[in-house]
């Protein structure tokens, strides 16, 4: 007993000692995946994963798990903080949504349109009344960052999203509507508003790669006559570019098949371009036909929902059976980034799981989905969470996405990327490699804290 302690607190220290102070390094997985394996219902994945929450004490980022707006379940999203909380939570991919402002540059919003909702921008009169539509009492108002400037948005704190039905004040317009299993516990600080820029540094320091996603634009293309859907497009890549970003670690996404071709076509991103997929589709034809355009485009990686993966069938062990949009996806040779877990509330509710309607539904089923679109269908590669905690517990105790150094992209970069530091700091992020080279005060720190822990174990078995 005495000398299981003393080895609990020698590793534990250890684990200090060899962190280089960087956030990079840090994967925090919190409450919420052991109660969803609890949910879960009697199978032999379930008993898998509760031997896993058990007996693993410590969990390492995955680029199987999407920060879908960051950590946007519990935190506003598209901000510093819900790409933090993504970071933390072990998200190895974190996306920023791309739309533009009235001085075309690229800030991370869901929609161009949505301010109204995910800003606190209604309490501002001045820019309220800029809005394309103001809001007033009983108007419905519409603020799209094409209405503002950077440095006007950058005035705006991000909230939940949601919005007061009925509201007769600006505060009960914006601080009303959140959903009881989401919180507005998050928000009382200004959550930060993030340009596109500015995502790229952050998530690169919290040792995340990129997924950011070209948001149709609300406003006629060409925006002002000469801002073409080309150039828009262009633009997102550029800033990857100008920061010295791999091409490896960066998924661009679009719903627009255009987008995607022109990636493709015209940059170093269209490897990894993800074409999204929202289409209900009437018949096998339709997707089939889609299926062999994106072939001949040169399309790898398709991004369907989660719905449109799977059926019930009560006769298997977890009631799931591939559909025939996933069996043909696969027959096609595609990889596949599904979306969005966590998105739906406690019981399973709505269109991601329309497809398995008729079944019923615990919230652990998450975790028995996750488990079959990687392990019965194969080629999910990935999975947009809200909260990517459950995303990451699950990557790790199948391991799906776990990085390794002789996989990292950064590691094997130019040899530019090689010689750089700073960069080597703040990309690498695998928990078992060498530890990057860190401030020596940090590392005093650490070991100072380190020792105490020792010391404290000592004590606490009367040596
Ligand atoms: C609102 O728009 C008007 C007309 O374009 C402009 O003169 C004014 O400066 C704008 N106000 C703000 C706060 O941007
Ligand atoms: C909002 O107003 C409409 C129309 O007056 C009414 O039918 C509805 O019940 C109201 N909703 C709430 C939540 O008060
Ligand atoms: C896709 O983008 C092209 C231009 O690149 C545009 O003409 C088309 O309308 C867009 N389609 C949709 C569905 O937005
Ligand atoms: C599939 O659906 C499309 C669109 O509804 C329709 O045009 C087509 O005829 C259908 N094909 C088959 C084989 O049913
Ligand atoms: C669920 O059951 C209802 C009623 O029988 C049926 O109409 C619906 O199509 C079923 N949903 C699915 C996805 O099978
Ligand atoms: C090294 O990284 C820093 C910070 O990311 C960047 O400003 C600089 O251009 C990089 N240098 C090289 C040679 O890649």
């Amino acid at each position: 007993m005495k000398v299981s302690i003393v080895t609990l607190a020698v590793l534990v220290a250890q684990s200090f000692a060899e962190d280089d102070g960087s956030w990079a390094n840090i994967v925090s997985i919190g409450q919420r995946p052991y109660y969803l394996v609890d949910e879960m219902k009697p199978s032999s994945v379930r008993d898998k994963l509760d031997e896993c929450a058990k007996t693993k004490t410590s969990y390492a980022r995955t680029d199987f798990s999407i920060g879908h707006r960051g950590a946007c379940m519990q935190f506003p999203e598209h901000t510093l903080e819900s790409y933090k909380a993504a970071a933390l939570q072990g998200a190895g991919v974190i996306e920023c949504d791309v739309t533009f402002t009235k001085d075309r540059e690229l800030v991370c919003r869901h929609s161009q349109c949505d301010l109204h909702t995910t800003t606190d921008i209604v309490l501002h009169s001045d820019l309220n009344a800029n809005c394309t539509t103001p809001w007033s009492a009983g108007v419905e108002p519409m603020c799209c960052t094409s209405d503002f400037t950077l440095e006007q948005i950058k005035t705006l704190c991000g909230k939940m999203d949601s919005s007061g039905i009925n509201a007769t004040t600006p505060e009960e317009y914006v601080y009303g509507g959140t959903p009881d299993w989401r919180t507005d516990l998050y928000q009382y600080g200004c959550p930060t508003i993030v340009t596109h820029k500015e995502s790229i540094e952050l998530i690169q320091s919290y040792g995340g790669k990129f997924t950011p996603e070209l948001k149709g634009a609300s406003v006629e293309m060409p925006y002002e006559g000469d801002f073409t859907q080309e150039a828009y497009a262009q633009k997102m890549i550029d800033e990857y570019v100008e920061m010295g970003i791999d091409p490896k670690d960066v998924w661009p996404q679009s719903f627009n098949s255009s987008d995607v071709f022109y990636w493709i076509q015209n940059t170093d991103f269209g490897d990894q371009a993800v074409m999204l997929d929202e289409t209900e589709y009437d018949n096998e034809t339709q997707f089939l036909e889609f299926f062999d355009l994106l072939v001949e485009n040169g399309v790898k990686i398709i991004g369907p929902y989660l719905s449109q993966l799977v059926e019930q069938d009560d006769s298997t062990e977890l009631g799931m059976k591939a559909s025939a949009y996933s069996e043909a996806a696969v027959e096609h040779g595609f990889q596949m980034i599904a979306w969005s877990l966590e998105r739906s509330g406690p019981g399973l509710e709505g269109w991601y799981w329309s497809s398995l309607e008729n079944m019923t539904r615990t919230d652990g089923d998450q975790l028995a989905l996750l488990y079959f679109l990687t392990q019965e269908i194969g080629n999910v590669i990935a999975v947009f969470s809200d909260w990517p905690a459950t995303t990451t517990f699950f990557g790790n105790c199948y391991e799906v996405g776990l990085r390794d150094s002789s996989s990292s992209s950064t590691s094997s970069g130019g040899e530019d990327a090689s010689e750089n530091d700073s960069s080597e700091t703040t990309t690498t992020t695998d928990t078992t490699t060498t530890p990057s080279p860190s401030s020596p005060a940090g590392s005093r720190r650490h070991l100072q804290a380190a020792s105490q822990m020792i010391n404290f174990a000592l004590k606490l078995v009367g040596i």
